[in-house]
């Protein structure tokens, strides 16, 4: 795949083949504060949004149920799918970061799930997972980190089983007049703040924050999903349009 090019980190502009590198050193440097950041970030909305894609997902309750929970970080996702389905229910999580892995690996064990849960070092642009071997794919807010978005939706497609679904939590575009602007001042002042105290961090959160605003809004989300292959593409909003919840299926 050509590394040339340009995209986004942030609001900045970067070669294609920088930006890996540079979203790397975010969560290398979050990685030990990540979930209490998130708890604070979103006063535990993210939790919220995590249960209705689970609920969406509604994991079988029994037979084999394979899942890859790509950009899976410190697997809360994978820990609510491996809670919700049945005991032949299993979670791959992918993720880029080994320290945000090691942070999922260490609370995996403590829930005593680490039969369960699995965790594989891996970019979302080149899936670990063998071709049709999932029976769903789930990505939480880590689709606006990679690189190339349509490279890793093909990734998601390769890895699914016929009849397989795809489901993408990702911060949107809040478009209620009022809160769009409550939700700026939010984001671009309180939440870096926020950073420096907790994570000693305000630049990783200043990023966290601007990648948001340079996702594609949800119909051209949408859209990109099914040209990446996917079928009966659609899409719900959360709180306002701080979250769109994404699902296509393979057919
Ligand atoms: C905001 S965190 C989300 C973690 C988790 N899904 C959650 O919702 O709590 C984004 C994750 O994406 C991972 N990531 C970034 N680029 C990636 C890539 N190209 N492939 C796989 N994971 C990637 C980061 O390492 C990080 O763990």
């Amino acid at each position: 795949m050509p590394d040339t090019g340009e995209t986004h980190f942030g609001f900045q502009t970067v070669d294609l083949a920088d930006k890996q590198g540079m979203v790397d050193e975010v969560f290398h440097r979050v990685a030990h504060r990540y979930d209490l950041m998130n708890d604070l970030m979103s006063a535990g909305l993210h939790r919220f949004w995590k249960d209705a894609m689970v609920a969406m997902l509604n994991p079988p309750r029994s037979g084999r149920y394979a899942v890859g929970d790509v950009a899976g970080g410190t697997g809360d996702v994978a820990f609510r799918i491996a809670e919700a389905g049945g005991p032949d229910t299993t979670v791959t999580v992918c993720d880029i970061s080994p320290d945000m892995l090691a942070v999922g690996q260490e609370r995996a064990r403590a829930r005593g799930l680490d039969g369960v849960v699995r965790f594989a070092a891996g970019n979302a642009e080149a899936l670990p997972l063998p071709d049709r071997s999932q029976d769903a794919c789930t990505i939480a807010f880590g689709i606006r980190n990679v690189p190339r978005i349509d490279v890793a939706l093909r990734e998601f497609h390769r890895v699914l089983r016929p009849g397989g679904r795809f489901l993408c939590l990702e911060f949107s575009t809040v478009d209620v007049p009022g809160l769009d602007r409550l939700y700026d001042l939010y984001s671009f002042n309180v939440i870096p703040a926020l950073g420096r105290a907790v994570a000693g961090d305000a630049e990783a959160y200043r990023y966290l924050v601007e990648s948001i605003r340079r996702f594609p809004r949800p119909q051209a989300f949408a859209d990109m999903i099914t040209a990446a292959g996917f079928r009966r593409t659609t899409f719900r909003l959360l709180t306002g349009g701080v979250v769109a919840l994404h699902s296509a299926w393979r057919l």
